[in-house]
């Protein structure tokens, strides 16, 4: 049977590859962004991939219950649930001193609650043997210090232990639950911030590899966590930071 995925941040950077990487590897997929445009753009470069069709729904992660009629119409159109990847995600760069509540909110609101809403339904909807990725970041483990200030290294570091929760409450239902820690990726999230290049450089030089990934490095990583084949692996956090954390 085809195997099927949900992947929400499926407009742009690492979510628009793992829709991308999970095609090439003969899956059909649901984009669900709120940009639905680039969701629907990631789709159909996907049907350049593979024989399958694939989807996109334009959904708010911070909308409960559109989210949850978005999972609705995905499983109508999938089938099954074998996988859910969970990119959706927005970066905060305010120094400490001038973040305001409504801000630590607002991105705790997308990268925690977000998260966790698509973790519930994806869960109702799968079966024994499904997978579930997170994406938490380096920030959640070192507390920010390359482009992310306090909102989103705490909200980083919620997802990390949202997950090892979630691996917990889902492994009697067969699910296995991980995340990825990706360190700085070249995406829109930070290709601003890359501009600077005494930045980029400070950054990058913190890794021993010396370098910024792409998007398509973590999408072959979230791959492999989604696959079969990673039996034995849930509650893990894999760091895909060339070599900053190691963790
Ligand atoms: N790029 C990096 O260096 C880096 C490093 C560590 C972790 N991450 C994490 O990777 C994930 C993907 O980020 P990216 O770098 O691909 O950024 P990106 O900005 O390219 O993609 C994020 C996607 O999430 C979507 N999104 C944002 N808010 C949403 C909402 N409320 N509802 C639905 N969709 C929403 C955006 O429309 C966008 O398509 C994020 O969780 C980010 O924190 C990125």
């Amino acid at each position: 049977m085809t195997r099927t995925a949900i992947v929400t941040g499926a407009a742009s950077g690492i979510g628009a590859a793992t829709v991308l990487e999970l095609a090439r590897q003969g899956y059909r997929t649901v984009g669900i962004d709120i940009a639905l445009d680039g969701a629907r753009n990631t789709a159909r470069e996907a049907t350049q991939l593979n024989a399958e069709r694939h989807y996109a729904i334009a959904a708010d992660v911070t909308n409960e219950a559109r989210l949850i009629e978005a999972f609705d119409e995905a499983q109508i159109f999938l089938g099954h649930l074998d996988v859910l990847v969970t990119s959706a995600g927005v970066g905060e760069t305010t120094p400490f001193m001038d973040l305001t509540v409504d801000t630590f909110r607002a991105v705790n609101e997308v990268n925690v609650i977000g998260t966790f809403v698509c973790i519930r339904e994806a869960a109702k909807r799968m079966q024994p043997g499904a997978r579930i990725c997170t994406v938490a970041s380096v920030a959640g483990i070192r507390g920010g210090g390359l482009s992310g200030t306090a909102a989103y290294a705490a909200s980083k570091g919620a997802v990390l232990a949202l997950t090892k929760n979630a691996a917990r409450a889902l492994a009697p239902r067969g699910i296995s639950v991980n995340t990825i820690a990706p360190g700085a990726t070249l995406t829109p999230m930070i290709a601003e911030h890359w501009k600077n290049e005494a930045h980029r450089t400070r950054v990058e030089g913190m890794s021993v590899l010396n370098r910024t990934a792409q998007p398509h490095e973590m999408a072959v990583a979230i791959a492999f966590l989604v696959s079969p084949q990673a039996t034995s692996i849930t509650g893990s956090t894999l760091v895909a930071d060339n070599g900053l954390v190691m963790y």
